[in-house]
C-alpha cells in the first residue's frame, strides 16, 4: 500500500482537490489518499463550507495555520507539516495551486526525499510582485510530476529546462469541479434570496492585494462598482481581506450608499456556482474566475495587469483591463451593449482531469 497526502489550505485549493480525492478512490487497493488541511483558510465561509458542498472527507491532519505575514504562514506551515510527515511518513504529497501552502509543504517534502505532484504547474504571469508568482516557480522548480492546464504552461516549464518526463498536460481539475456539481449548482436559490434576475447583474470579486490594499485603488474600484450598479444589480460577495481594507479605508459608507450595489459575505461553492452560470458579466481579480467563466462563456473583466492563465484571453472570455478600474467599466458598458466576445473551451478542460493524474500517479507509484 502507498500513501498519498493531498495538501489544502486556501479556498481556491478545495474544489481542485475534490476531484482528485474522487478518481484515487479508484485505486483504494493500492493507494491510501489522506487530506491535510493546513488551516491557511480557516472562517466557516472560506473552508468549511466546501469541504460540504465538494463532499471531501473530514481533514486526516489539521495543522491550523491561520493568518500571519508570508514568512510567518509560510515557516509554521513547514514546521508543522514536517511533524505530520515524521509521524506519518508518505510515497508522494500532491500539492494545487499556488498558495503559502504549497510552497511550504512541497520544500519539506522534497527536502524529505518524499516526491511531489504539483497540479497546475507552469502557469507564469511573469509578475514577480504577486507572491503566487514565487510560489508557483519554487513549487515546480522542485516537484517531481507536474500536472499542466493548458499549453502556455507546457511552454513555460520547457523553457525552464524541465525533463520533458516530468510535464503532463492533463487538462484542468477545477473544471471537474464545476462540471460535476454543475447540476446541484442548479439548485441553488441564491438569485431568489438576492431578488436578481438570471442574466440581469454583475458578479463582482477582489482580493489582490494590488488592488485591494491600497486606499486610492479600492477607493476607485468602489467609486466604479456604485457607477457600473447604476446600470444592473451588482453583487459583490466581499473576501475577507477585503472586508478589512473597505472598513480600514472608511469605505463603508461609499459601499452602502449604491443601493444595486450588494455586499454580501463569501457564498459558498453551489450559490457561486449559480451565481457566475447566470451572470451578464463578473468583474475579478481571481486567478480560477477567469477560467471558469472561460468554460461557462460568461464574459470575465480581469482587474489586472497580466494573467497567467493566457489561454483564457487568447480562446475565452477573458478581457485583461489592467488595474485601471475606468477600463474595465467601458469594457462592461460594451458587453452590456451586446458586444461580448465568444469563447471556446481549452483543449482537455472536460471534467476528467482528476482521473488523467491519478492514473499517471498510480502509474508512477505502483
Ligand atoms: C490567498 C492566496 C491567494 C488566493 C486566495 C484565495 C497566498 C499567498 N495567497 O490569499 O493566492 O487567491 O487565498 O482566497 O497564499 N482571512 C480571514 N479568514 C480566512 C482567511 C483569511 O479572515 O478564512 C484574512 C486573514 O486574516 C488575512 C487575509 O484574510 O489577513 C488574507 O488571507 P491570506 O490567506 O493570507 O491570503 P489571501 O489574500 O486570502
Amino acid at each position: 500500500m502507498k500513501t498519498i497526502l493531498s495538501v489544502v489550505g486556501a479556498r481556491p485549493n478545495f474544489m481542485k482537490v475534490a476531484p482528485l480525492y474522487r478518481a484515487l478512490k479508484a485505486y483504494s487497493g493500492s493507494i491510501d489518499h489522506r487530506i491535510v488541511h493546513t488551516g491557511q483558510h480557516y472562517d466557516r465561509a472560506m473552508s468549511k463550507v466546501f469541504f460540504e458542498d465538494l463532499e471531501l472527507p473530514h481533514p486526516d491532519f489539521y495543522l491550523g495555520i491561520g493568518s500571519g505575514s508570508h514568512a510567518e504562514q509560510t515557516a509554521k506551515i513547514m514546521v508543522e507539516f514536517e511533524k505530520v510527515l515524521g509521524a506519518h511518513p508518505a510515497d508522494m504529497v500532491i500539492v494545487v495551486g499556488d498558495v503559502n501552502s504549497t510552497l511550504a509543504c512541497s520544500l519539506v517534502s522534497v527536502k524529505q526525499g518524499i516526491p511531489v505532484a504539483h497540479v497546475e504547474a507552469g502557469l507564469r504571469s511573469f509578475d514577480r510582485a504577486m507572491p503566487e508568482e514565487i510560489n508557483r516557480l519554487l513549487t515546480d522548480a522542485v516537484a517531481q510530476m507536474l500536472f499542466v492546464t493548458e499549453p502556455s504552461g507546457v511552454a513555460n516549464l520547457r523553457r525552464e529546462g524541465v525533463d520533458e518526463a516530468k510535464i503532463h498536460h492533463v487538462g484542468n481539475v477545477m473544471i471537474d469541479s464545476l462540471v460535476h456539481y454543475r447540476p446541484k449548482a442548479e439548485h441553488s436559490r441564491v438569485l431568489e434570496s438576492l431578488e436578481i434576475r438570471a442574466g440581469k447583474f454583475a458578479l463582482v470579486t477582489l482580493h489582490r492585494p494590488s488592488n485591494v490594499d491600497d486606499a486610492g485603488s479600492l477607493g476607485r474600484i468602489v467609486q466604479a462598482l456604485s457607477k457600473l450598479a447604476e446600470r444592473l444589480p451588482v453583487v459583490f460577495p466581499v473576501h475577507p481581506r477585503t472586508r478589512k481594507m473597505i472598513e480600514n479605508f472608511n469605505l463603508t459608507k461609499a459601499t452602502s450608499s449604491a443601493p444595486r450595489l450588494t455586499i454580501t459575505e463569501p457564498f459558498g461553492y453551489f450559490d457561486f456556482l449559480k451565481l457566475m452560470m447566470n451572470a451578464a458579466l463578473v468583474l475579478t481579480d481571481s486567478g480560477g474566475i477567469q477560467e471558469e467563466t472561460t468554460f461557462l462563456g460568461v464574459p470575465c473583466l480581469t482587474l489586472r495587469d497580466s494573467t497567467e492563465r493566457p489561454i483564457t484571453v487568447e480562446i475565452g472570455t477573458n478581457t485583461l483591463c489592467g488595474s485601471d478600474v475606468a477600463v474595465a467599466l467601458r469594457s462592461a458598458s460594451e458587453i452590456l451593449d451586446g458586444k461580448a466576445r465568444k469563447g471556446r473551451i481549452p483543449e482537455l478542460w472536460d471534467g476528467k482531469a482528476g482521473e488523467r493524474i491519478a492514473r499517471s500517479i498510480a502509474g508512477a507509484l505502483t
